[in-house]
């Protein structure tokens, strides 16, 4: 059977036409969607997120022991935990916030990988506690602070184990990708140099009654389109790997090499298949820890926007449009930046089309569709040819990562609804922010409230 892996289109899997040239997304009407849930609206494609899941499934089948943690900073909610493992996926989360919400879904806690360069000593408790989670040590006072709150957690509670840790390690290696999403480069923020790597032998030598080494972790960044980098950072590790072994005396069985696999968000992006990226790096594992006579270790990948990203489009409805003196079209639709804040952090760019009009021809004359954020800034896609009009449904493809995750409430606006859809069905996973939800947290000193 052939291996489809959604992030090579720019639409989701299922999107189609139907007879009255609507957009259609997992058998259910776009048009229809927009109309019973109101807009902004994400709607994510059940089946290309299961495709592309089964994408890298396919991608290391070849591969003894593998795991597959999904990025929850991506897109995460209740909903897409049990996606995830009802798939048999694995999750990377990045906060107290993350785990919580895995928890509260019943994710187990042994499928976890925990994140952050900063974990306070809550999330770090919370994680130790949840039994099971292994914390991603990204720097020197951070071990140090996890062996001591696991100490104190073991000597208190009987059923708690000793925290599996991994060692994150800036391999310095450039993603070809924005700089802000660079991650694995000298100087990067995350992880620590090669170089530390002695010193903390020892102090995991100290620490051995409270955390248990298992592997080391690098990620080079996201949107990347190349599998060289991946390639450079499984040598790379592999040389720590007998480093451990040889000059501390630690076998080490875990090697995790992040995410970043890009998805085509244009024409333009060519990324490397899900699969076709998965069974490369596999293969590279394979020569590269044979070659320097170690066991195979398991193998862990973290992709988060190839999992989602194509599964999600943003629907719109078209406000106002302006033409200007300049030529300069503009139309404002009733979402942007607080939805979306890509374009305006990375100059993301966008594909859209009419859901209400999806086989319009385009037109000749640019049009540049804006939010209605106070911002010039909020541009959605700077240059498009839709021939879209007040009161067309835009969707906007290629939103299911980074964007719900991201999103905020600026200008006191309420974050949309998502709704799954799947076979002509489509189930709320996120309800829409109610104004009533935007003052819940405030509270007005008594002060203020007398005359
Ligand atoms: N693992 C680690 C340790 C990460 O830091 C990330 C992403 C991933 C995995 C997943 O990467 P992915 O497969 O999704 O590329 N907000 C940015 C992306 C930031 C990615 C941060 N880390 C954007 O919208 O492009």
């Amino acid at each position: 059977m052939k291996t489809l892996s959604p992030n090579l289109q720019i639409r989701p899997a299922t999107a189609s036409i139907n007879s009255a040239g609507h957009l259609t997304i997992g058998g259910c009407d776009t048009v229809a969607l927009a109309k019973e849930f109101g807009t902004p609206l994400w709607v994510m494609d059940e089946e290309s997120i299961v495709q592309a899941m089964r994408a890298c499934l396919a991608g290391l089948s070849s591969y003894p022991q593998t795991r597959i943690f999904y990025a929850g900073k991506a897109f995460l909610c209740q909903a897409m935990c049990k996606l995830i493992d009802k798939h048999g996926l694995h999750l990377d989360v990045v906060s107290g916030g993350e785990l919580f919400t895995a928890l509260s879904a019943g994710f187990p806690a042994h499928k976890i990988f925990m994140h952050g360069n900063n974990k306070s000593a809550d999330e770090i408790h919370d994680a130790i506690k949840a039994n099971g989670v292994t914390i991603v040590v990204d720097n020197h006072s951070e071990l140090e602070l996890i062996i001591s709150i696991s100490r104190a957690l073991l000597a208190e509670d009987a059923s708690i184990t000793k925290v599996p840790i991994l060692f994150r390690v800036t391999p310095g290696v450039e993603a070809d990708t924005h700089q802000h999403i660079q991650t694995g480069h000298h100087d990067s923020k995350f992880g620590f140099a090669i170089k530390e790597l002695d010193s903390l032998a020892e102090i995991i030598k100290k620490g051995a009654d409270a955390v248990n080494l298992i592997g080391l972790h690098a990620h080079i960044g996201s949107q990347t389109h190349k599998i060289e980098p991946y390639l450079e950072i499984v040598d790379i590790l592999a040389d720590c790997f007998v480093d451990f072994k040889e000059k501390y005396g630690i076998t080490l069985s875990l090697l995790d090499v992040g995410g970043g696999l890009g998805i085509a968000y244009n024409d333009q992006d060519k990324p490397l298949a899900m699969d076709v990226w998965a069974q490369s790096i596999a293969q590279r594992v394979k020569t590269s820890f044979s070659n320097r006579g170690l066991d195979l270790p398991t193998l862990a990948v973290e992709p988060g926007r190839s999992i989602v990203g194509t599964a999600g489009t943003t629907l719109y409805t078209a406000g106002h449009a302006k033409s200007l003196p300049s030529g300069l079209n503009y139309l404002a639709v009733d979402g942007g930046m607080a939805d979306n804040p890509r374009p305006i952090t990375y100059q993301a760019l966008y594909t859209a089309c009419i859901a209400n009009r999806a086989n319009a021809p385009l037109s000749t004359n640019p049009l540049t569709l804006v939010g209605k954020y106070c911002e010039s800034g909020d541009i959605i896609i700077k240059e498009t040819y839709i021939p879209a009009q007040t009161g067309d449904i835009v969707a906007v493809f290629g939103t299911g990562a980074y964007n719900y995750s991201m999103a905020s409430n600026y200008n006191r606006t309420r974050r949309p609804a998502c709704v799954l859809v799947k076979e002509g069905k489509a189930d709320v996973i996120i309800e829409r922010e109610s104004v009533e939800n935007l003052i819940q947290q405030d509270r007005v000193p008594a002060r203020l409230l007398t005359d």
